[in-house]
C-alpha cells in the first residue's frame, strides 16, 4: 500500500482499535481529532497509544496527528493539512461520529449526516488530486430502524421508522454515501459491538454492559423484552479484522453487515448466559406494560432489548470467510466480556489493551489450553 490513511474517530472505542490494527500492519496513519491546536492533539495521542498499549511509544512521524472537526465547514482543516491530504492520503476511515442514542436529532445530524458531507467533500478533492482506493465509512445495522424480519446488505430505505436520532441520522448519512457513486466507497454496518473476544478488553461500557453492570450489582432484576427478541453483537476484534479486509479489498463495494446473524443470542439465551456466569438468578424478560421503571442510564437502551430484525451478512460472509475472518459465537467469549467488566468494574479501572491480551494469553497458558 502506497498511500496513507486518514483515520477518524481515534479517540473513540472503534477508531482506537483500528489505529492499533494499522498501526500493527505498518500502515502509514493520519490521525483528526478535535483539539486547540496540534500540542493538545498530540496530548490526546498519546492518550490513546496509553490505552492500547504499555509500554509503547511512538517513533517519530509513526502516525501524524492533525487538528479537525467534522462538524465545521471543511472540517477545520487547516489549507496545509488539507493540501498535505489531498497529496498522501489514499483511503478514508471513517469512525467519528455520535453514538448518543438520548442526543435529539439537530445534534446527531451536524455530526453524523453533515460530518459525513464533509468527508465525501474531502473524499473528492483527495481523488481529483491523486488516487482515492477507498472511503470506508463505519455506519450501523441499525440503519434498519424499527422494520421487522429480515434486514439484507442492499437494503436502505424501507420506509422504516426510527428508534431515536442516532439511527435517524446513520440512515441519512448512507443515503448522501449511495449517491456518491464517483467515490470508492464501502458502508460498513456493525451491530452492537463488544470487547474483544480473546480478551474482553473494551474502552466503552455502553449498550449491554449497561444492564450487565445493573444487574451484576443487584439492581436489575426485570427487563422490558420478548425473550425471543433478538441481540446481535459482535466483537471489536471481529468488527477491526472486518474494517481492515474492506480498506484493502478492491473488488469490495457497497454495504456489509458485521454482525453475529445466525449465531445471535435471543434475550432469553443472553439473560441466561449472563445469570450463569454472574451466578444470579437470570433477570425476569416481561412486557413493557408489567415492567417496573428502569434505573436512570438504562433506559436509553431498552429498545435495543426488543428487537425483531434479524441482519442477514451474505455479502459480508462472502468476502470475508475467504480471508479467514468470522464473527464468534457470543456463547464462546461471553465469558471473557463478563470477566473483563468485573475486573475493570465497568471501566472504572483501566487496563491497556495490550495488558489484557497478555493477561489472557497467561491464563491460556496456565490451564493449558
Ligand atoms: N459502539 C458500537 O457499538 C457501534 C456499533 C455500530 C456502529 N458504530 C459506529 O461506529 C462509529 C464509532 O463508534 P464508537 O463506539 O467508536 O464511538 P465513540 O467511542 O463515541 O467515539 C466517537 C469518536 O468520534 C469522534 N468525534 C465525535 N464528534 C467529532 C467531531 N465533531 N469531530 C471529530 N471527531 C469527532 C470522537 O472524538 P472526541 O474524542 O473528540 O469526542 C471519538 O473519537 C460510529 O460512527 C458509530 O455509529 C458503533
Amino acid at each position: 500500500m502506497s498511500g496513507a490513511v486518514l483515520l477518524t474517530g481515534a479517540t473513540g472505542f472503534l477508531g482506537m482499535d483500528m489505529l492499533s490494527s494499522l498501526l500493527e500492519h505498518g500502515r502509514q496513519v493520519i490521525v483528526l481529532m478535535r483539539a486547540a491546536d496540534e500540542g493538545e492533539a498530540k496530548l490526546r495521542l498519546d492518550g490513546v497509544i496509553s490505552r492500547l498499549y504499555e509500554h509503547r511509544s511512538l517513533r517519530d512521524g509513526e502516525v501524524r496527528v492533525i487538528c479537525g472537526d467534522i462538524e465545521a465547514p471543511h472540517l477545520r482543516l487547516s489549507e496545509a493539512d488539507e493540501r498535505m491530504l489531498i497529496s498522501e492520503v489514499d483511503s478514508i476511515v471513517h469512525c467519528a461520529g455520535s453514538i448518543s442514542f438520548g442526543a435529539d436529532l439537530a445534534s446527531s445530524r451536524a455530526i453524523n449526516v453533515e460530518g459525513v458531507r464533509r468527508v465525501i467533500d474531502l473524499s473528492r478533492k483527495i481523488a481529483s488530486g491523486g488516487a482515492l482506493r477507498r472511503l470506508l465509512h463505519v455506519s450501523t445495522a441499525y440503519v434498519c430502524g424499527r422494520q421487522e424480519g429480515v434486514f439484507c446488505e442492499q437494503d436502505l430505505d424501507l420506509r422504516q421508522e426510527f428508534r431515536n436520532a442516532y439511527e435517524q441520522s446513520k440512515y441519512e448519512a448512507e443515503l448522501l454515501l449511495s449517491a456518491a457513486s464517483d467515490l470508492p466507497v464501502v458502508v460498513a454496518r456493525p451491530s452492537i459491538v463488544v470487547g474483544n473476544s480473546e480478551s474482553g478488553w473494551t474502552s466503552a461500557f455502553n449498550v449491554i454492559y449497561g444492564p450487565m453492570r445493573a444487574f451484576a450489582r443487584g439492581m436489575l432484576e426485570e427487563v422490558p423484552a420478548n425473550p425471543g427478541s433478538i441481540v446481535d453483537f459482535v466483537p471489536i476484534d471481529y468488527v477491526t479484522a472486518a474494517l481492515m479486509h474492506l480498506l484493502d479489498d478492491e473488488a469490495a463495494s457497497g454495504n456489509y453487515h458485521l454482525v453475529a446473524g445466525d449465531l445471535a443470542f435471543s434475550a432469553g439465551e443472553l439473560a441466561s448466559a449472563q445469570a450463569e456466569l454472574l451466578g444470579r438468578p437470570p433477570m425476569r424478560l416481561l412486557p413493557q406494560e408489567e415492567c417496573r421503571a428502569l434505573p436512570e442510564g438504562i433506559a436509553t437502551y431498552a429498545p435495543y432489548l426488543d428487537i425483531r430484525c434479524e441482519f442477514d451478512d451474505a455479502r459480508a460472509r462472502a468476502a470475508l470467510e475467504p480471508a479467514g475472518i468470522t464473527a464468534p459465537a457470543p456463547g464462546d467469549y461471553l465469558h471473557r466480556l463478563v470477566e473483563f467488566a468485573l475486573r475493570t468494574r465497568f471501566g472504572k479501572q483501566r487496563i491497556s489493551r495490550e495488558a489484557a491480551f497478555s493477561a489472557a494469553l497467561a491464563a491460556r497458558c496456565a490451564s493449558g489450553r
